[in-house]
C-alpha cells in the first residue's frame, strides 16, 4: 500500500516508518522538521534497508498538500504531525490550534479532493482528562484541561463529523497512553529539546549524567506508593499498532465488528472508531525509576517534590477493543522499555548529531 506519513521524522513517526517499510509498504514522509532531525530519517533508511519519499513541508500549506497528494497518490495516511508540549500550548494556544487543527484541516481537504479516505490519527489519552474510572475504555467521557488536549479533542470531533458526512471515510483515532522506549538497535529514539517534560526522557538524562536527579512530582497521590501511575507503552509496540490500524481502515484487521465507537457505523474499517493503545498496566514514578536503574546499571537519584499542576493520580488503559478489532496487543514490558531507552540514550547522549556529521535522508 502507498502510505503517506505526516510527522514521520518525529519520535513515534520514525519508529512507525521503520515498521511500515519492513512490512513492504511504500512510504512517503511529510515533515517540516520543526521538532525532528533529518538524521532520524537517514537512520530509518539504514535500519529498514529500504528507501522512501520525503517532502519537507508544512501540512498547513494547502498548495503544498494538494501537490504532494496528487504526486504521491496515497492509499492511506498516518497523521502524526502536530505540536505536543502541554506547557507550550498554554502559553501559545493560537499557535497550537493553528498548527494542530489548521494543519489537519488543510491535510484533510487535500485528501478529500484526491479521494484518499483511509486515515489514522495520533490522538492521546489526554482526551479523557482526570479519569472517572480505571481502566479507561473508549466510551469514557472526553474532556481536557489544556489547549494541547483541546486541539486533539477538536480534531477527533472533525474526523467524527467527516465520517458521519460521508461513509466512504475510514478513520481510526488512536489514543496513545504514555509512549516510551526506542528501537532495539538504539539508532533512533526520543530526542526532546531542552529540559524533558516527560518522565522517561528525564530519567534517561539522569542516568547518562546530563541531569543530577529526578524530581518526583507528588508523593501523596492515592496510589500504592503515593506517586503518579501511568500506562507506559513501548514505541515499537505502538508503531505496530499503526500498521494494524491501516489494515483496519482497509477492512482487513482483527476479528470483530467495529462501529461501537462514537460514530462508527458498524462495519470493520468504515466510519470513525477510537482505539486505546496501552498495555493496561499501571506503573508508578518510583517503580519506573527503579526499573530504569536496573536496566542501565546506573543509580537514579530522586528528589521528592510537590505535585505538578494539572497531573492526574493514575491513568491506564483498557486496550481490549484494539485487541479484538485491530488484532493488536502490546508485547513489550517495562524491562524492554527501559533497556531500549538506555541503549539509545547511552549511544546518543546528546541526541541526534548535526546533519553534517552523519548525512541526511
Ligand atoms: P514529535 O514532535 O517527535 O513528532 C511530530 C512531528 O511532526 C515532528 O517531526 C514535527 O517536526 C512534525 N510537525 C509538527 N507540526 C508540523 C506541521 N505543521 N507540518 C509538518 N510537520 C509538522 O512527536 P511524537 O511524540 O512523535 O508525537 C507524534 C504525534 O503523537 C503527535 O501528534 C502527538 O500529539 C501525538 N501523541 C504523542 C504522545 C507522546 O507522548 N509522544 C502521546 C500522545 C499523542
Ligand atoms: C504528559 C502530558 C499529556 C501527554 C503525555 C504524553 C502533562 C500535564 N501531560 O502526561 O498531555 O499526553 O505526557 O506522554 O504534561 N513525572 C515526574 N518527574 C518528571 C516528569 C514526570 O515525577 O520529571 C511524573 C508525572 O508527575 C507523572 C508521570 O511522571 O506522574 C508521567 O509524567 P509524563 O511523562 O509527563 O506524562 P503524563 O503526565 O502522563
Amino acid at each position: 500500500m502507498r502510505i503517506l506519513i505526516t510527522g514521520g521524522a518525529g519520535y513515534i513517526g520514525s519508529h512507525t516508518l521503520v515498521e511500515v517499510l519492513k512490512a513492504g509498504h511504500a512510504a512517503h514522509v511529510v515533515d517540516n522538521l520543526d521538532n525532528a532531525s533529518p538524521v532520524a530519517l537517514a537512520r530509518v533508511k539504514q535500519l529498514a534497508n529500504r528507501d522512501f519519499g520525503f517532502t519537507r513541508a508544512d501540512i498547513r500549506d494547502a498548495g503544498a498538500m494538494a501537490a504532494l497528494v496528487a504526486e504521491t497518490r496515497p492509499e492511506a495516511v498516518i497523521h502524526f504531525a502536530g505540536l505536543k508540549a502541554v506547557g507550550e500550548s498554554v502559553a501559545d494556544p493560537l499557535g497550537y490550534f493553528d498548527n494542530n487543527v489548521g494543519g489537519s484541516l488543510a491535510l484533510l481537504r487535500a485528501l478529500r479532493a484526491a479521494d484518499c479516505r483511509r486515515f489514522v490519527f495520533s490522538s492521546s489519552a489526554t482526551v479523557y482528562g482526570d479519569p472517572d474510572y480505571l481502566p479507561i475504555d473508549e466510551s469514557h467521557p472526553r474532556r481536557t484541561t489544556n489547549p494541547y488536549g483541546r486541539s486533539k479533542l477538536q480534531i477527533e470531533g472533525i474526523l467524527e463529523d467527516l465520517a458521519a458526512s460521508d461513509p466512504s471515510w475510514s478513520i481510526a483515532l488512536l489514543r496513545y497512553f504514555n509512549p516510551v522506549g526506542a528501537h532495539a538497535s538504539g539508532r533512533i529514539g526520543e530526542d526532546p529539546t531542552g529540559v524533558p517534560n516527560n518522565l522517561m526522557p528525564f530519567i534517561a538524562q539522569v542516568a547518562v549524567g546530563r541531569r543530577p536527579a529526578l524530581n518526583v512530582f507528588g508523593t501523596d497521590y492515592p496510589t500504592p506508593d503515593g506517586t503518579g501511575v501511568r500506562d507506559y507503552i513501548h514505541v515499537s509496540d505502538l508503531a505496530r499498532a499503526h500498521l494494524a490500524a491501516v489494515d483496519w481502515t482497509a477492512g482487513r484487521a482483527g476479528e470483530g465488528e467495529t462501529g461501537v465507537g462514537e460514530t462508527g457505523v458498524g462495519e470493520t474499517g468504515r466510519g470513525c472508531a477510537a482505539f486505546n493503545l496501552g498495555t493496561g498496566q499501571g506503573t508508578s514514578v518510583l517503580e519506573m525509576a527503579r526499573a530504569f536503574g536496573a536496566a542501565s546499571g546506573r543509580e537514579i537519584a530522586v528528589n521528592l517534590a510537590p505535585r505538578r499542576p494539572g497531573d492526574v493520580a493514575a491513568c491506564y488503559a483498557d486496550a481490549g477493543r484494539a485487541a479484538v478489532e485491530l488484532g493488536w496487543r502490546a508485547e513489550l514490558g517495562l524491562a524492554e522499555m527501559c533497556a531500549s531507552t538506555w541503549h539509545w540514550q547511552s549511544q546518543n547522549p546528546g541526541g541526534y548529531p548535526d546533519e553534517g556529521a552523519e548525512g541526511a535522508a
